[in-house]
């Protein structure tokens, strides 16, 4: 059985860090460890994206969540 893995990146440059990449990737990586999206995901962390502006960045399988936090992140690789 094929599972359909949701690619997430999440951006690791020092604006995104400050405005709390950090954490968000945290308590990501708690989820998917032993929360609701155990072996749902594959996290990669990235540089600066450009986008220091929308800090903290997270892609989603090709959508950008932009000033994001856990909770949205999470809802949109349920979405995805
Ligand atoms: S530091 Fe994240 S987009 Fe620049």
């Amino acid at each position: 059985m094929r599972i359909n893995r949701k690619l997430v990146f999440i951006c690791n440059g020092s604006d995104c860090k400050k405005s709390g990449a950090k954490k968000i990737r945290k308590e990501l990586k708690d989820a998917a460890i032993n929360g609701s999206l155990k072996g749902h995901c594959k996290f990669f962390q990235t540089k600066c994206m450009d986008m220091c502006k929308s800090a903290p960045v997270v892609i989603v399988d090709g959508h950008f969540c932009k000033k994001t936090d856990a909770k949205k992140v999470m809802d949109q690789i349920k979405k995805a």
